[in-house]
């Protein structure tokens, strides 16, 4: 669905994002030995190894549903000390599973981090229920996703072409389950408490992203598109040209020759 090598390569935002919500939460990162974390939706693993060592002064366990995010993840840090599974954080936990991530006889992770994965995930509730489950008691998680985006949007639009619509007739799966809530931080707060959360802070922050060029942008937007690998080969060209132009159409150009994506919700739950 992704592409892992593209990802990898342009994935500015997110990893400005993670930079910037770990600074937040410095305690997070500091590991005691012994310590178990695990990363949710770990893509190609750069977050896991760059940012999140630190953490896990016991274990790293990095997961993503995507065989080849975690093809990709093994051959480019296995080696140091993380352990990249394929698992997906929506499917039945059986004690098997659990085992599978967790060592020995331990009662949970201490800590689970998220990033730019939940808004693809549309059985929030299970996903949501799979972390409690995996956390041991009076552990701590970090969830950071979209609830809404303008690139959702543009599959939206994408979609409603007769050209591109045998290609993305499905795109409410690949848009953000928060897209079209006007509160997106007090539903996700009931559910997490409903699954048997604490919850300390669960917001939903205006921010914005500046590509730098039409280059940064088309590459970041097509790294996570997950229509392209459905395009034959000779419409490819004219689908990335038109994702691009419908997407600078909900942008607004800056001087320098960027595109500034904004994202608006504001809402917070206490
Ligand atoms: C945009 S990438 C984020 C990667 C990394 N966390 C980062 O911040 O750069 C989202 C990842 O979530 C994974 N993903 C999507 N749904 C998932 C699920 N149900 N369970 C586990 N991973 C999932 C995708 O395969 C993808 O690699």
């Amino acid at each position: 669905m992704l592409q892992a090598r593209l990802y990898a390569a342009a994935h500015a935002m997110q990893q400005r994002d993670a930079r910037a919500l770990l600074a937040e939460h410095p305690a997070l990162l500091q590991g005691r030995p012994g310590d178990l974390v695990l990363d949710v939706g770990c893509g190609p693993g750069c977050v896991s190894a760059g940012l999140l060592r630190p953490a896990a002064a016991g274990r790293l366990v990095a997961v993503d549903s995507c065989p080849r995010m975690v093809e990709h993840a093994r051959r480019t840090y296995g080696h140091q000390d993380i352990v990249f599974e394929q698992f997906d954080i929506t499917e039945e936990l059986t004690p098997e599973k659990r085992a599978r991530l967790l060592p020995g006889a331990a009662d949970g992770f201490h800590k689970v981090f998220s990033f730019y994965c939940l808004h693809w995930v549309q059985e929030q509730r299970q996903a949501l229920r799979n972390i409690m489950l995996l956390l041991r008691p009076g552990g701590k998680a970090l969830l950071v996703f979209l609830a809404n985006c303008p690139v959702f949007t543009m599959y939206e639009v994408m979609s409603s072409k007769s050209l591109w619509r045998p290609y993305t007739q499905d795109f409410l799966r690949f848009v953000s389950p928060y897209q079209y809530n006007p509160q997106p931080a007090a539903t996700l707060g009931k559910m997490l408490r409903d699954v048997g959360f604490k919850v300390t802070h669960c917001e939903c922050r205006p921010c914005s992203f500046e590509y730098s060029s039409t280059q940064q942008l088309t590459d970041s937007l097509m790294a996570v598109n997950p229509f392209l690998n459905r395009i034959p080969e000779e419409l490819k060209h004219s689908f990335i040209s038109d994702c691009i132009s419908e997407a600078m159409k909900l942008m607004s150009a800056k001087p320098t020759g960027g595109y500034e994506s904004s994202f608006h919700t504001d809402d917070v739950t206490p």
